[in-house]
């Protein structure tokens, strides 16, 4: 997971790459990614896949998490980002709006291990007639392990 943050954060991208950090005693004690996706063929299409999520144990069920994740789809809300994608546990990530539904027809990069893990949250409508549409993540996301 700290790999994964360091990956992402080393890597340009357009547009940029949100992370958000909490910090407690000049410590990092919660960290949150939300990295571009794309589609092929729709320009005015934006995503942005939520990637890594982490709280340090001792840290752990304050509501650092939930900060993090609501800030994260806060200032994304004030962009021009249609949906947010997360790949997690449903019975954390639906209390903040992701449904499985919302994913379903949108392929990820590689085979899911747990496909009832695929979320999304809209944030704006957008226009699409696909039944399915692959996403396209940013490359330190492109590894079959992390899916
Ligand atoms: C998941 C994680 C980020 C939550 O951070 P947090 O600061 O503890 O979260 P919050 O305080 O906002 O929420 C805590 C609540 O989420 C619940 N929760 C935590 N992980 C959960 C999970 N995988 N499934 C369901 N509920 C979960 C806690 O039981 C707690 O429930 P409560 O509100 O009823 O007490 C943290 O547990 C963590 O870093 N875990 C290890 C890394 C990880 O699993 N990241 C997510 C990858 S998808």
């Amino acid at each position: 997971m700290a790999k994964l943050a360091t990956d992402l954060l080393s890597e340009q991208t357009t547009p940029p790459t949100i992370s958000l950090l909490v910090e407690s005693n000049n410590s990092a004690i919660g960290h949150v990614a939300f990295s571009p996706v794309t589609i092929d063929n729709n320009r005015d299409f934006q995503g942005y896949i939520l990637a890594p999520l982490a709280v340090v144990p001792d840290y752990q069920k304050h509501g650092i998490g939930s900060k993090l994740v609501e800030a994260g789809i806060e200032q994304l809300s004030d962009t021009n980002t249609h949906i947010i994608f997360v790949y997690g546990d449903p019975r954390y990530y639906s209390r903040f709006g992701f449904t499985a539904e919302t994913a379903e027809h949108f392929i990820t990069p590689y085979r899911l291990e747990y496909p009832a893990g695929w979320q999304a949250l809209i944030l704006k409508a957008y226009a699409s007639e696909d039944a399915s549409i692959t996403i396209n993540c940013v490359r330190s996301l492109q590894k079959p392990a992390l899916w």
